[in-house]
């Protein structure tokens, strides 16, 4: 007789149970903001705090989920420490644009994202998934970090896709000043989160000023370079992100750079650490590892559209979303509120900041059974549909939610797709990976695997 197997029990920080004062706080915010988190937050529909003096609500509650981030999406704004993290970086560009700038760009951007441009950059993904498959397989000593390579597949990835690998810059120059200033922008300063004024210079953001004025000069090389090929040879322009943004209606030249850095920003990390952490779940689970490789060795050779694979491969998928909700890569919604609202029994003050924590509510003990549990089966048709559009968050829900989705979405089941066909990954870390929240949530020490020809 088949015993079934225990579920994996995904690593994470055990809640706290005490209060953690002033100093703890502030500690723990700057280092690793998942740690605040006591065990009444995985319980409860909602709660109140008064963190350094800003009434702050915790919203764990679907319902009340829908009542803020849509019904009532106008009265909560980006919060201002996201926003002093983020702007001096990603400027007018969409995640950090508010008011009349943001629905602007918003309109101007959303006919980049229609399914059939996604559909179209899926041969590109397909094609670097597959190199980069062939060049993990030829490691020296079979082994790397997983969560570092697959940051660099994402970038491969979106260079392909964003720029057709077509720069004016050296590439490797490209890559590490790229590198440099993703860093910057993850620091997340013990100063923003005291709300010191913005004179006081940040030491985190001092650093590589040259790195990423060299980055945003290869960006607007590039521009102009693609700019003047449509105008003269526009047949030869490749039908790639750039040529379309540069395409789209109502946006400047400094907008369009901004927005690119954006892409760039929102759509590396997050996707390299959804990849990695999926490819770590499944290494743990191998009953789970093992339908998918069926899955894969079944359909693909079927399936010469890799635009068609996201609908196709179940299992795939399903371990994907999995370790989204585990490991949601955007772990924390941050708004403030414009004016006094009442949801339900929550009175929300005027300038009051509510928090909308994927971390909290994809773990919440009263939306999912056995929630530190990796359960795929959970996303597979037939059961998906019982989840509630405001439990699961890892795009976001609103008027804000990611525009990159079903770019992100199509890219992780094509890479896992491709990377599984050909190979196996088994963690090979003397302990388990323990998450840490930057400004995505990745395993602290990486992901150290063995890569092996299936
Ligand atoms: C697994 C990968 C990704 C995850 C988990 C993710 C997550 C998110 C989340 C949660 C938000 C909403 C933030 C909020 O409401 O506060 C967001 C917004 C955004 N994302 Fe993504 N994202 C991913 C990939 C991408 C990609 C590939 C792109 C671009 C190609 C992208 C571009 C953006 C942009 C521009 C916004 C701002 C939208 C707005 O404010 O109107 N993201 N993302």
């Amino acid at each position: 007789m088949q015993t079934a197997t225990v579920p994996f029990r995904a690593p994470a920080p055990i809640p706290h149970t005490k209060p953690l004062g002033f100093a703890g706080f502030v500690w723990t915010a700057s280092r690793n903001p998942i740690e605040i988190w006591g065990s009444r937050a995985f319980k409860e529909p909602w709660l109140r705090a008064n963190w350094l003096s800003v009434p702050t609500i915790i919203v764990n509650d679907p319902k009340a989920i829908r009542a803020l981030l849509v019904d009532n999406a106008r009265n909560y704004a980006m919060q201002p420490l996201r926003q002093r993290v983020l702007r001096p970086m990603l400027r007018d560009g969409l995640l950090t644009a508010e008011g009349e700038l943001w629905k602007r760009t918003r309109k101007s951007l959303a006919p980049v994202f229609t399914p059939r441009n996604i559909h179209a950059l899926a041969p590109a993904m397909a094609e670097r998934s597959r190199l980069f498959a062939e060049g993990l397989e030829s490691l020296p000593d079979g082994r790397a970090d997983i969560a570092f390579q697959m940051t660099l597949l994402t970038y491969d990835i979106l260079q392909a896709t964003l720029f057709s690998n077509d720069i004016t810059g050296e590439p490797k120059e490209f890559a590490e000043a790229m590198e440099l200033f993703l860093k910057r922008m993850g620091r997340v300063d013990p100063l923003d989160i005291l709300d010191a004024p913005a004179f006081l210079p940040r030491i985190g953001r001092l650093l590589g000023q040259r790195s990423t004025n060299y980055f945003r000069g290869v960006i607007a090389g590039t521009m102009e370079r693609r700019r003047r090929l449509m105008e003269t040879d526009p047949q030869a322009a490749p039908n790639d992100f750039l040529t379309m943004l540069l395409k789209a209606e109502g946006l400047s030249a400094s907008e369009i750079e901004d927005n690119i850095i954006t892409f760039i920003g929102a759509g590396h990390e997050t996707t390299a650490r959804a990849l990695g952490w999926t490819l770590y779940l499944l290494s743990q689970a191998p009953e789970e590892r093992e339908k998918v490789e069926a899955e894969i060795d079944a359909l693909l050779p079927g399936l010469p559209d890799p635009a068609t694979w996201l609908d196709s491969l179940h299992h795939t998928r399903a371990a994907f979303e999995e370790a989204m909700r585990l490991y949601p890569p955007a772990p924390s919604l941050n708004r403030t509120a414009l004016e006094a609202d009442r949801v339900g029994d929550m009175d929300i003050p005027a300038g009051a900041s509510v928090l909308v924590m994927p971390w909290l509510v994809h773990r919440h003990e009263l939306l999912w059974e056995n929630p530190l549990d990796f359960v795929p089966s959970r996303f597979l048709p037939g059961n998906r549909e019982s989840i509630d559009r405001f439990q699961y968050l890892p795009f976001g829900v609103g008027p804000r939610v990611c525009i990159g989705s079903s770019f992100a979405m199509q890219e992780g089941v094509i890479a896992l797709a491709l990377l599984m066909r050909r190979l196996r990954f088994d963690y090979v870390g003397e302990k388990p990976p323990y998450p840490v929240q930057k400004i995505t949530v990745q395993p602290r020490g990486g992901l150290p695997m063995r890569v092996s020809r299936r």
